[in-house]
């Protein structure tokens, strides 16, 4: 899987797209992951990307140009482009759904808005997919999209140690994980649960469930619905 993240910003997200599960996926070329300079597609002496909006109000609005530019020039190196998909919170939210999509696709473009948001003509005309992670306003899509590529590089085969981890996520069957324990058994007093000790696995896996279907009823109701068969 290719992914380009288009961002004013490069230097914000680099970081974390080298370091640990990330870091290691490209590493081991499960994904190659360009962080390209906006900048870069500038024609102005400034490299200038924004402009004031027409109509007035306050913020600065990302200019059609740089970005046409930008993803043109993505078009033309290389294999296909699934997705454009420009992170905004006015978007429908990302969810582990939207998640397992994107993990199955060969190219992604990401592009990052930023200021007060970016020309609606490239939403129009050039962006093919909006995501907002959650109902909540940041200076920018650079952490949406660090969170989008995590989510979704995380899926790939490979990336992480144990292939039967990721099915068992939170969301991946819309109910909460259970909890976790490790070692010491016994640290200030607090017990773990015999059972998770006991080595009998169906128990294990029966604590787990109703654990997870406890967990959801009280903290995410939303998400519980009690038709579904939750046995595995
Ligand atoms: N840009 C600013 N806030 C955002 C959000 N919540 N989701 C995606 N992109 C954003």
């Amino acid at each position: 899987m290719r992914i380009d993240l288009i961002t004013a910003l490069p230097e914000l997200v680099e970081a974390p797209l080298a370091a640990s599960i990330l870091g290691r996926a490209r590493r081991a070329n499960l994904v190659e992951i360009n962080v390209v300079d906006l900048r870069q597609y500038s024609d102005d002496p400034h490299r200038k990307v924004d402009d004031y909006a027409f109509g007035g109000g306050a913020g600065m609005v990302l200019k059609p140009e740089p970005i046409f530019k930008c993803i043109e020039s993505l078009h033309a190196e290389g294999p296909q482009i699934d997705d454009v998909v420009f992170l905004t919170p006015d978007a429908p939210v990302f969810n582990q759904q939207s998640a397992n999509q994107l993990s199955m696709v060969g190219r992604l473009v990401l592009l990052a808005g930023h200021y007060k948001g970016v020309d609606n003509r490239v939403r129009e005309h050039l962006v093919t997919r909006e995501l907002s992670i959650g109902d909540y306003v940041l200076t920018g899509g650079e952490l949406p999209a660090l969170v989008v590529i995590d989510a979704v590089v995380r899926l790939i085969p490979g990336a992480i140690g144990d292939a039967a981890s990721a099915l068992s996520d939170s969301f991946q069957d819309d109910l909460l994980g259970a909890p976790v324990y490790t070692r010491p058994a016994d640290f200030r007093g607090w017990k773990v649960p015999e059972v998770l000790r006991s080595g009998d696995h169906k128990a294990i896996e029966e604590w787990r469930e109703t654990a997870r279907v406890e967990r959801t009823r009280a903290l995410r109701p939303d998400l519980y619905s009690p038709d579904d068969s939750h046995s595995h």
